[in-house]
């Protein structure tokens, strides 16, 4: 058993070859940090300690899936770090927490770091067992580390979130416990302190319904001018998962209550509630929502207008949207423009309006997490995130087209990201346009277009086709030869005329640009290729037609997708600009923001 401690250890030396932590921070350069979380995991030994969970008798946290043993490391290691913090609130925390056999030191005790009486006085066997271990020295060994110190709260999180999903993955991904980085954590609280300041003249109360540790509201409270009274008096917490709002309230009140304050954790207890969010019981009272609710697919629901969608965080926004007088929310992106999600956008719409932030998932990616537990392939969490701020008073919903950025512009993205809205413009099936700043006066023209692809096609098949791959990052094209790749839509026309007008729009901006103004996901839906508006200048020119031609010999590009070959077109810029400059003449545009890969670098400003 003492191998588990002693690997953590080596894990946090070996930082340079550790990827198992923490991906995000391994893609961001910060191998250090990286290293160090997985050290923090690797020391909880929960390969050594899975199974065994609720079915045990008396198992207080029902939600956790934790297991007892890995569940009392993890609140010894909770109660180790507040009580280090706290020695003025080490007796209340530690109570709160349920954590016997840990003693509370004095303030010189800390500073001394004498070990070897802590190491003696708690290494009863009764203690020992309890946590997992065989003998009391390497209990002693384990809990005389504070192995969450140094941490900031989303890097807690992370720990937490591992813990949860090495134990049991199918919980965790049915509880959605993926947990917020704190950069983008800080950004949702900027976004809560506008409303909190501005609107609510600094009165309102803030509930996060689904804590997890409590993240959101760390960022919340420490933006707050008086971040001991909001704990003591305006904040309201809700997590499903009892460990998890435990774990918050007493890393809330470690961090932000005044000395010596014994009511800071009774009044924030007193308004917190371990329960699904989702049920009837009345909520604790708020003004204000902070919140990044649980993803996954679920069953269809009768008591709420999106219960069709069978998707938590539809069901959570619903509520949110009907309780609250604001909020600030972060969620996956596919309600602004999903077919179904519908209901949600317009319930959205009748609220008194805000912004709405979208992001890409690469090149860098808003939840740069691991995705612990994964059997995918591909282990990051590449959820296309957006973030939803609805203020109490009316203003007009303002939209960011989908942002893009590396993870060396990452902080200038958050800071700038606002320069990025426009206002709220509706695609043909009321999807909510991520339309890119210098390109509206296209969309506000092409939008009412009264022809699309869609006339130029037909369902027969014909000796007048096109072909274009259905899986866009950059670019989209369209060509006359087959192209060698599996996922592809295939055109068929009546007329070389009309296979000849739709070569030239679908080889000009306009349908990339239609698509990340709609959709912008992974693949290129059938439906919205056809939705590509045709304006009024498309005309056939032999010459045009020729070049396009030539350039698909000259201009092919191949890429391995899972060992397999897949060719497209990639047209040179040049030769796109000549079409867009052909086909929207008269009308003001910048496609150039709309192909980058960094909207934020210094050479895309
Ligand atoms: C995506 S995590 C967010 C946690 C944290 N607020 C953050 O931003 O990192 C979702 C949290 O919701 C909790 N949860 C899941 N279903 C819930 C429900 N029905 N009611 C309340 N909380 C729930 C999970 O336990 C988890 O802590």
């Amino acid at each position: 058993m003492r191998n588990i401690v002693k690997s953590a250890h080596q894990r946090v030396a070996e930082s340079s070859s550790c990827l198992w932590g923490y991906s995000g921070l391994v893609a961001s350069g910060d191998r250090q940090r990286a290293a160090l979380l997985s050290g923090a995991i690797a020391a909880f030994g929960v390969a050594q300690l899975a199974g065994g969970s609720d079915s045990e008798g008396g198992h207080p946290y029902r939600h956790t899936g934790l297991g007892p043993a890995v569940e009392a490391r993890w609140l010894t290691a909770v109660g180790r770090l507040v009580a280090e913090m706290r020695p003025d609130l080490a007796p209340q925390l530690l109570a709160h927490l349920g954590i016997q056999g840990l003693p509370v030191r004095r303030q010189g005790d800390y500073d001394s770091g004498d070990s070897a009486d802590f190491a003696s006085s708690t290494g009863s066997t009764d203690s020992a067992s309890s946590l997992g271990f065989a003998d009391s020295t390497d209990f002693a060994e384990f809990t005389d580390q504070n192995l969450l110190r140094g941490l900031s709260i989303g890097e807690i999180g992370v720990v937490y979130e591992a813990l949860i999903a090495l134990s049991d993955q199918h919980r965790r991904r049915a509880q959605g416990q993926y947990f917020t980085p704190d950069d983008v954590a800080k950004f949702l609280a900027a976004q809560a302190m506008e409303i909190h300041q501005k609107e609510s003249n600094a009165q309102g109360i803030w509930l996060d319904p689904c804590c997890g540790v409590g993240n959101l509201a760390f960022h919340l409270t420490a933006a707050m001018p008086d971040p001991a009274e909001f704990i003591s008096s305006k904040l309201a917490l809700i997590d499903i998962d009892p460990l998890a709002l435990k774990m918050a309230q007493a890393l809330l009140v470690a961090n932000f209550a005044a000395p010596d304050d014994q009511k800071a954790l009774p009044a924030l207890v007193s308004r917190s509630q371990a329960r699904d969010f989702l049920s009837a019981a009345p909520l604790p009272q708020h003004d204000f929502v902070i919140v990044n609710p649980p993803y996954s697919q679920t069953e269809r629901r009768f008591d709420c207008v999106t219960g069709a969608i069978g998707e938590t965080y539809a069901y959570f926004l619903e509520k949110v949207i009907r309780e609250s007088k604001g909020f600030v929310a972060i969620t996956p992106a596919a309600h602004l423009g999903g077919k179904k999600y519908r209901p949600l956008r317009h319930l959205l719409q009748n609220t008194t309006g805000g912004t709405a932030f979208v992001f890409d998932n690469v090149p860098d990616t808003v939840f740069r997490g691991y995705k612990y537990g994964s059997t995918n392939t591909s282990r990051t969490n590449f959820v296309r995130a957006a973030i939803t701020v609805c203020a109490p008073t009316p203003r007009q919903w303002g939209v960011t087209p989908i942002l893009r950025w590396t993870n060396r512009s990452r902080a200038k993205m958050w800071a700038n990201a606002a320069q990025y809205l426009l206002p709220l413009r509706f695609g043909p099936n009321g999807e909510w346009a991520k339309i890119m700043p210098g390109t509206e006066k296209v969309w506000d023209h092409l939008a009412k277009s009264s022809q699309t692809l869609a006339d130029l096609v037909t369902k027969e098949r014909t000796e007048y086709q096109l072909e274009v791959a259905a899986t866009p990052r950059y670019y989209i094209s369209a060509t006359k030869r087959s192209l060698n790749r599996t996922s592809k839509h295939t055109l068929y026309f009546k007329t070389e005329t009309e296979q000849n007008r739709a070569y030239i729009l679908l080889n000009s901006s306009i349908p990339y640009w239609w698509w990340r103004c709609l959709d912008g996901g992974i693949t290129l839906k059938l439906q919205t290729l056809l939705s590509t508006p045709i304006p009024e200048n498309l005309a056939v020119s032999p010459n045009l037609v020729a070049k396009l031609a030539q350039d698909e010999y000259e201009s092919i590009v191949v890429k391995m997708n899972a060992g397999l070959a897949c060719e497209n077109v990639q047209r040179p810029g040049s030769l796109v600009n000549d079409i867009d400059a052909i086909l929207l003449q008269g009308i003001p545009y910048d496609f150039t923001k709309v192909y980058v890969s960094d909207m934020f670098s210094a050479f895309s400003q």
